[in-house]
Parts: structure tokens; C-alpha cells; sequence
């Protein structure tokens, strides 16, 4: 009956349900788990998982790509399956449960999970959970809407679970490219060089022996919730387009850039949608996500080629993206991503990353994840693999945040995820800071009078004046470099 999604005849009988492979699942394993920014999760196995735990109580370390859609880390969480979680989250039920210490979260640079699993720094991974469209005559598996962690996870975990999705488009095939770093010391470069490079296999390599269970599913990835861009986005996207067009003047750049990096969220979707209307042409991608932004600039036969981890799309775009998929799949690649977001490449191809700050501060460090320095967001995800590494490092983000009751530009950063040394140019709608080759004391002043709100600029000049009395290469004035978030967390408000 499954035939064409599962090509090998010896495979047939390892056919199980759903509540048959969660119970392989065993108190205090660690699993990995396809899914990656809400795109090609295992879906049924959690689920049965979630409603076992209820009558037979367990606890997991679970390791994905990113987040996971169909509140499935909801209800995890509320079954009390997960004792740790990593390397990224961004469901909101779940946020609480880690900010109430009650799930252990790690928040870790998306490129390296695998690389620590593979050195057995972390692990071992008892059982891998992957999503696939089929499993090839090989016994390769092949994913579906998102790559992330699944290849490694697969490789690495003494039993694998496949769920063939039948409603995974059967078009998904042939768009991956799976791609495994040799062993350190004595690894070989990777070989791209361009976003459209490619350089594995179409399917998950793994020995057939190891696939303990299939399980047959037919639910959809869950749609993300996107925004239509609105004043400010359009702002920050106008500055953006300034500082790139000049970049064009100076004869850094030329008119088709150099390839994009956009972070998850609505204001770097916006920011993306926003170079329809530009100058710029034949652009590419080489990125983590690819959001609604970047079929909206293929359909403006702005871009050229999209590589990335996964499709995280609203509910409409996800529904014509797949019943057209003819049209684009000769322009996009899916990798995993520790290669999407690897350091080597992202400096190799020279990406213009451009990354969303929760807040930064007046010299340029920036917070992505912890709003008043304690309660986690959703994770630093990909962007410090691209920040670190740009041709080009740019956070965007919205001056003030809550109505205007919290200004995104602070003195001092609560918590800090990238720091001064790898972030070039900071945006809001007011403006943009080019940081590139400023000392701090240069830094300060760009940063209030460009980026900051106006009924929070006289306050950070002040801040900054009184601390310049006090001298240092980062004038600060420590006693009261955190104040704003203290009035934050006592009055909710920083004015
Ligand atoms: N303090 C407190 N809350 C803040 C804030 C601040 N300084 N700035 C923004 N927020 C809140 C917003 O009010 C909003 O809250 P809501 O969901 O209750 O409305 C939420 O953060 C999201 O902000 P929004 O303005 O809608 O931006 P976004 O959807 O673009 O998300 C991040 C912004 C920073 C949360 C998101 O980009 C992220 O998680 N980034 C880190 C990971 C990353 O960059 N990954 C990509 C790498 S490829």
C-alpha cells in the first residue's frame, strides 16, 4: 500500500503505529527529533508520546533542529516529558516552563549541536525521530520541509523511528542536499561555493538494519504566524536599502549584492518583502529559514536561488508554495544546518546577515533572547553562526517595544548575545549606525542620535555624557547601567 513512500519490501513489516513506536521511547533517553522553525517535525510519535506519559510518566532530553510546530513542545511540556530541551524553542507555554526553571533549556548556537554529538561531547542520541517524504531502495530516508539536525540525528542514534508523511509532497524529493563533514583533525574543506552548490545526496545515507519503526502520518506543518509589514518595518527595510545602494556607490557591492541571511520573525520577513522595491536584482540566498519574504521575491523575479534548512511559511503562502512547487524547486536547496549556518561557508560566500535584536546598546553589543536580562525569548538560533562570520553584520529591530514602554536601545545590554566585536550596523526606524571601524567613544553617539527613540534619546545622551566624565575606552556608569531594566521588572515600564 506504501510502496512508493516506502521502497524497500524488507522494511514493510517494521510498519507500526504510532503508540507502538513512542513506547521504544524510555525514561531518561535522549532523542532526536526532526523539525526545524515549525517545518517537517515528527508529528504522530510525539503525540502518542505526549498522551503515554500521561498514564506512564517519563522524561527525555529532546533535541531538534529549532522549533517545532503543532504545539508539539506545548504539549510535551504540559505531559512532563521534557527534562532538558536544545538547541532553540519559541513556543510560548514552553518559554514559561523554561523562565520557571522547570525545563532545563539550552540555547546553543544552531551549527554546533551535531558537531558536539559527533565528538561525543554531548550524547549519546538513543533514538532518532525523523519526518520523511519516503524511504529511497537504499534505505536513505528522505526529509521533508526542513533538514536541520535530522541527517546527524539519524546517523548518530542507535534506533531511528521514519514517520512517512503522506501529505509531505512527493515534489520534495530531489530538493535536499545532505552533506556530512568528515572527522576532526583531519576534515576536508566543504566544498560550496556558491548557494546553489551542490555538493551530497538527495536522502538521509543510514544502514536499514537501524530503522526500528515507520509510522505512517498525514498531519501538515503548522503555519507561522506572519504579519503584514507595517510602518516602522518599512522604515527599517528603507535603511537598509539606503546602506546597501551606497554600498553599491562606493563600489563595495554591485547591484545583485552579495548573498542574504534573514533571521526568523516578522521584522526580518518584512525587511526582506521590502527589497521588491529596490534597485537590486539577481539576488541569492544562503540562509537558515526561508520565510514567506523569499517566494514573494522570487515571484518578483528578484532572486535568483534560495538555499537554506527549512520553509517556515503562513498558511496561505504554505498552500500555494506546494501546490507550484514546480516552479520554484529549481531555485531552492535544503541542507542541514550545520551547513546552512556554517562558519567556514558563511565567510567563504561573504553573506549579508541581517538578524533581529530584542535590544541593543549604545556601543553596539546587541540581546536577542533574554528580555530584562532573565526571562528567555525563544534562543539565539542561527544568528550568531552568520553574525560572527558576515561579509556584512546587520540587527534590525523596533526602537521601542510594549507600546513605548521599553526602549530597544539601553545604555547596557541585560544579556548579551552578540557582543561589540561582530556586529557592523544596527537599524531601527528612526535610522541606522554604521559601527564599522568606530572606536566605542565614536560608537555612542551614532547610536543615540540615529537608532534610539526620541522620547528615549535624551536620556541615553545624558547617560552617555555622565560617563564620559568618568573616562574609559566604554565610558559606563556601572551603578546605573542596568537601571532601565530594573524599572522595567518593578514598574513594567523603562520611562
Ligand atoms: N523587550 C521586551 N520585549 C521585546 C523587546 C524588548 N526590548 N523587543 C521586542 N519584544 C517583544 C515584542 O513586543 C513581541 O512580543 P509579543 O510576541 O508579546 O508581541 C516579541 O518580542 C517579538 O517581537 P517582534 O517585534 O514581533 O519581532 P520578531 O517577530 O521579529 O522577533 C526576536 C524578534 C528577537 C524575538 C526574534 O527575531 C528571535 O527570536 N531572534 C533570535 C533568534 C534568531 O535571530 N534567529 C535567526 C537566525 S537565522
Amino acid at each position: 500500500m506504501y510502496e512508493d513512500r516506502v521502497r524497500r519490501q524488507d522494511l514493510m513489516d517494521r510498519i507500526v503505529s504510532a503508540e507502538e513506536a513512542a513506547a521504544m521511547i524510555k525514561d531518561g533517553m535522549m532523542v532526536g527529533m526532526s523539525g526545524f522553525t515549525r517545518a517537517g517535525e515528527a508529528k504522530a510519535v510525539p503525540m502518542a508520546l505526549a498522551e503515554r506519559a500521561k498514564s506512564d510518566p517519563l522524561q527525555i532530553s529532546l533535541i531538534t533542529g529549532a522549533s517545532l510546530g503543532n504545539d508539539l513542545d506545548k504539549s510535551l511540556m504540559e505531559a512532563h516529558v521534557l527534562k532538558r530541551r536544545m538547541p532553540f524553542q519559541a513556543d510560548p507555554a514552553l518559554r514559561k516552563a523554561i523562565n520557571a526553571g522547570e525545563v532545563m533549556f539550552v540555547d546553543q548556537h544552531l551549527s554546533e549541536t551535531v558537531e558536539m554529538l559527533r565528538t561525543r561531547q554531548l550524547g549519546p542520541v538513543d533514538v532518532a525521530i525523523v519526518e520523511a517524504v519516503a524511504i529511497t531502495e537504499q534505505g536513505g530516508i528522505i526529509p521533508t520541509t526542513s533538514v536541520g539536525n535530522s541527517a546527524s540525528f539519524a546517523i548518530l542514534a542507535e534506533k531511528v523511528i521514519v514517520e512517512i508523511n503522506l501529505n509531505q509532497s512527493h515534489n520534495l524529493e530531489g530538493l535536499h542536499d545532505i552533506f556530512i563533514p568528515t572527522r576532526r583533525p583531519v576534515r576536508m574543506p566543504i566544498p560550496i561555493v556558491s548557494p546553489e552548490s551542490r555538493v551530497g545526496m538527495p536522502f538521509i545515507p543510514i544502514d536499514p538494519d537501524k530503522i526500528a519503526a515507520i509510522v505512517i502520518s498525514e498531519k501538515l506543518d503548522s503555519s507561522a504566524p506572519v504579519a503584514d509589514p507595517d510602518d516602522e518595518t518599512r522604515a527599517i527595510a528603507g535603511h537598509l536599502t539606503e546602506l546597501l545602494k551606497h554600498e553599491v556607490k562606493l563600489g563595495r557591492l554591485t547591484n545583485t549584492l552579495q548573498p542574504l541571511q534573514a533571521g526568523i520573525g516578522n521584522i526580518a520577513n518584512a525587511v526582506m518583502h521590502g527589497l521588491i522595491d529596490t534597485p537590486f536584482h539577481n539576488l541569492k540566498m544562503y540562509s537558515e529559514v526561508l520565510q514567506d519574504s523569499t517566494f514573494d521575491l522570487i515571484d518578483a523575479d528578484k532572486l535568483d536561488f534560495a538555499s537554506g534548512s527549512s520553509f517556515t511559511l503562513s498558511q496561505d503562502r504554505y498552500h500555494q508554495v506546494m501546490a507550484d512547487f514546480g516552479r520554484y524547486k529549481s531555485k531552492l536547496i535544503l541542507r542541514p544546518q550545520e551547513i546552512s549556518n556554517h562558519p567556514e561557508v558563511v565567510r567563504r560566500l561573504g553573506i549579508i546577515c541581517i538578524n533581529t535584536a530584542l535590544e541593543f546598546d549604545i556601543y553596539g553589543n546587541v540581546n536577542s533572547t533574554h528580555v530584562a536580562g532573565t526571562q528567555m525569548m525563544n534562543g539565539i538560533g542561527g544568528s550568531g553562526d552568520f553574525a560572527r562570520n558576515g561579509h556584512m553584520s546587520i540587527f534590525v529591530t523596533k526602537s521601542t517595544a510594549k507600546g513605548g514602554g521599553i526602549s530597544s536601545v539601553v545604555p547596557m545590554v541585560s544579556h548579551v548575545d552578540h557582543n561589540e566585536h561582530d556586529v557592523d550596523i544596527l537599524i531601527t526606524e528612526h535610522g541606522l549606525a554604521d559601527l564599522r571601524g568606530l572606536a566605542p567613544r565614536e560608537r555612542a553617539p551614532l547610536v543615540i542620535q540615529n537608532c534610539a527613540d526620541p522620547a528615549y534619546r535624551d536620556h541615553l545622551q545624558d547617560y552617555y555624557d555622565r560617563a564620559l566624565k568618568r573616562g574609559g575606552h566604554t565610558p559606563h556608569l556601572l551603578e546605573e547601567a542596568l537601571s532601565w531594566h530594573v524599572r522595567l521588572t518593578e514598574t513594567g515600564r523603562m520611562n
